[in-house]
């Protein structure tokens, strides 16, 4: 399988230069798959802002900081130090003009939000490859209203060669850690967007759940705080781990390609080809369409056309709720 991988790869590099990127559409992602490609709604509908002075700390952590001090500006809070190994300075306080710390959205041990994606685990030469995309304009998302991913468009842009070694060579270095529970269902809590996410809302009811996945943190008061040790929830469709796991097991009768031939079986990984198992499907089902539609174009973006070129909406999510059900 690496052989053929190894095969793939080289006609890809070959390729490359006859095949234009497919045009993607006029209108924004969000109004295909609004539930990942979150929009948030207008800030009245936020609470009021919390205390700036309050001391906050996260169970488990002997860490304590005022609120004010968890900012972009300062890169992440880092409530539990002995679990992951020491940041280099990029992922911890960023780098040059523009670099902003990897840390802050991918969290310290790199087990990232659904509106940011996970870097543990994830082969070197994988994440080297994405930064080189972004830098030179390949990889761009379906949605620039959506905050996170124009910001990591420009970060990848700003960070050089060296600043995407070292990052890699952080987030590779360790494992992906269990991070999201699955929960089939027809009905689902009210939630609103905010923040980037879906935020459940205090004394709301419950609403059919449709054709979406809706990803929301375990206890949103510690994932404000940037804990990197508070996971998150995702409910889908009753039925759709089963149906996604015949789309990625055996192509769906020819609506797709068997995945584990490059994602490796139990898609953890396979060479520089990225590990999909538990992580978050928000983030999986953008990368789909972002494929599908081309705006994410990298230099081994072709090996997926196949899996892509036919697949419904209701297909990105059953193979998200599947992938995102799998043990990391
Ligand atoms: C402001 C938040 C933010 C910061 C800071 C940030 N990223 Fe990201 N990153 C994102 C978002 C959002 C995505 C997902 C983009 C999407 O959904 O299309 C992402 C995706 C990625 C991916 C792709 C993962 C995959 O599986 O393909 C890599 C690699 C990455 N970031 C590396 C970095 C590195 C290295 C740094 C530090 C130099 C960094 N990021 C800093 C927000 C951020
Ligand atoms: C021929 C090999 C091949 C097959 C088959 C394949 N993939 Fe991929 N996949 C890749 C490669 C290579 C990448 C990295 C693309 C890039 O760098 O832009 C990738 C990237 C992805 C990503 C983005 C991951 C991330 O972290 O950003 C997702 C999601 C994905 N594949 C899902 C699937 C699914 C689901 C299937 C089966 C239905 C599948 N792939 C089949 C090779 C393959």
């Amino acid at each position: 399988m690496r052989q053929l991988l190894a095969i793939s790869l080289t006609m890809i590099t070959v390729s490359i230069a006859t095949l234009g990127a497919q045009s993607s559409s006029e209108e924004g992602a969000n109004a295909v798959l609004p539930w990942a490609y979150v929009l948030n709604e207008p800030t009245s509908n936020d609470t009021t802002a919390p205390d700036p002075n309050e001391v906050v700390t996260v169970p488990g952590s002997s860490v304590s900081m005022p609120r004010s001090e968890i900012n972009i500006n300062n890169g992440p809070p880092d409530w539990h130090p002995d679990g992951h190994p020491t940041m280099p300075e990029v992922v911890a306080k960023g780098g040059g003009d523009g670099v902003v710390a990897c840390g802050y959205c991918h969290l310290p041990n790199g087990q990232g939000k659904p509106e940011n994606a996970s870097l543990a685990g994830q082969p070197y030469s994988y994440i080297v490859q994405q930064m080189t995309d972004w830098r030179n304009g390949l990889r761009k998302t379906g949605e620039p209203r959506m905050g996170p991913p124009s910001f990591m468009e420009r970060i990848g842009l700003a960070a050089s060669d060296e600043e995407a070694r070292i990052a890699a060579d952080y987030f590779s270095s360790f494992d992906f850690k269990p991070w999201i529970r699955v929960v089939e269902t027809d009905m689902v809590p009210e939630t609103r967007f905010s923040g980037w996410i879906h935020k459940v809302i205090e004394g709301g009811g419950m609403e059919p759940i449709g054709t979406r996945i809706v990803e929301t943190p375990e206890d949103l008061h510690r994932t404000e705080l940037r804990d990197d040790a508070s996971s998150f929830i995702a409910y889908v469709p009753t039925g759709a781990v089963a149906r996604g796991e015949d789309l990625v097991n055996t192509g769906g009768g020819g609506k797709t390609e068997t995945c584990t031939v490059c994602h490796g079986p139990q898609l953890r990984g396979l060479g520089p080809v990225p590990a999909l198992a538990g992580r978050s499907p928000s983030y999986i089902a953008r990368q789909l369409y972002d494929l599908q539609t081309g705006v994410r174009n990298g230099t081994w973006s072709d090996l997926m056309d196949e899996a892509v070129k036919n697949l419904s909406v209701e297909n990105i999510v059953d193979i998200a709720a599947y992938t995102a059900s799998l043990e990391p």
